[in-house]
């Protein structure tokens, strides 16, 4: 049987793997990463806004100072990512708008701006006619809006096929199997085995497979990641030169108490989204949620009827109980995860890279993700 040994082996090549493995590599340790198609999953779907500030809920202020944080870091990561692989990532500082369409979507919204000005965000409240004036496509009716010029966007097709090509530089072997079984030898995690039948033996084991990582067979009970799959779905439209720019920045609303959102891309891309549905790991396009979109983004920006629909898909987001990522070491010696990102995978890629990169690199666990540890969790049902 084919053995193979590394110090670090990361269980899934979506974005947070690869960043993760990418890090890793660069602090100097000898990096694997196991996954049939690495750059694959959930980002290939999303529209990749950066919303940290505008999907802010209430409760979730150390998710925010996260997400912020890595925010922050998204220009620097992006322009990394170009120098070392000469790939653009679609990066774009556009900021975004969230406009409210009636009278109880503006309470909501002013409260939301009341919120955000108390944690000191930068956020500002506009009239109806002050949106229309920076995006004349909106419908007429649109009441008011919150513009926060810091929540920008990043094309996760493009982010994650920069990422495989980083982790390749940086030397990181990437086996295209699939992990079928956690290796526990004397009490810590060490690889897995493949489906090929290779054996990755691994000083440390980086689960980062999404929404299944729970699955990977050999996992003890007591470090099993409570992650489930949530689907989005999502639409992509075509924004043909003559209709551009169309929109200049991000635009959301709530509209019927479901969140949409449109991106456009430099490219003319317009990637409309996303339903929020508890499926199991379901990923059918359907009737139903291509016609909410669609007519939820409508009311919004009545004039996108007229634009070409090039492309619909749905994904899984890795939800978690309290929405907040798993991140650092777990009770089982030598296994690590970085999983649970919920609705913020792309926004959390580089913050998740970086702080596992130092834990991986040092063995310490980084300020910023103690709030996050994987164990909370399971400290709660022991509680209980
Ligand atoms: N962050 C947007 C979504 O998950 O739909």
């Amino acid at each position: 049987m084919a053995r193979s040994h590394s110090d670090v082996l990361v269980v899934g090549g979506g974005i947070i793997g690869l960043g993760v493995a990418w890090r890793a590599a660069q602090r100097g340790l000898a990096v694997a990463l196991v996954d049939p198609v690495p750059g694959g999953g959930a980002a290939q779907v999303a529209a990749g806004m950066l919303a940290p500030v505008t999907e802010l809920q209430y409760g979730e202020e150390p998710l925010l100072r996260l997400g912020m944080a890595s925010n922050e870091r998204y220009a620097a990561f992006a322009a990394e990512l170009t120098e070392v692989t000469g790939l653009d990532t679609g990066y774009r500082r556009t900021g975004t708008l969230a406009v409210a369409l009636d009278a109880d979507d503006r309470e909501e919204l002013r409260e939301l701006h009341a919120f955000q000005a108390r944690l000191g965000l930068d956020s500002q409240w506009l009239t109806g006619r002050e949106c229309r004036r920076l995006e004349p496509m909106l419908a007429p009716g649109v009441r008011g809006g919150l513009l926060v010029t810091g929540d920008h966007q990043v094309d996760g097709r493009r982010l994650a096929r920069a990422l495989v090509v980083a982790c390749e530089r940086a030397g990181v072997v990437l086996h295209r199997e699939s992990a079928v079984e956690l290796l526990v030898e004397d009490g810590r995690a060490a690889g897995v085995r493949t489906d090929g039948g290779a054996e990755l033996a691994a000083g440390r084991t980086v689960l980062a497979a999404g929404c299944r990582s729970h699955l990977l067979p050999g996992l003890p009970e007591g470090v099993l990641p409570p992650v489930r799959p949530v689907k989005g779905q999502v639409l992509r439209l075509r924004i043909p030169e003559a209709y551009r720019p169309f929109l200049s920045r991000n635009v959301r609303a709530v509209v019927r108490g479901q969140h949409i959102y449109l991106v456009p891309r430099a490219d003319g891309e317009l990637v409309i989204g996303a339903t929020s549905e508890e499926q199991g790991f379901d990923t059918t396009v359907t009737a139903g949620g291509v016609y909410e979109l669609l007519r939820d983004a409508h009311e919004l920006v009545p004039g996108l009827t007229e634009l070409p629909l090039v492309e619909t898909g749905a994904g899984l987001r890795p939800g978690s109980p309290d929405n907040a990522p798993l991140l650092g070491p777990t009770r089982l010696p030598g296994l690590v995860a970085a999983t649970g990102h919920y609705r913020n995978g792309v926004l959390l890629t580089p913050v998740t890279a970086d702080l596992l990169g130092e834990h991986l690199a040092t063995g310490s666990v980084p300020e910023l993700a103690a709030p996050f540890s994987p164990d909370r969790f399971h400290a709660k049902a022991l509680a209980c």
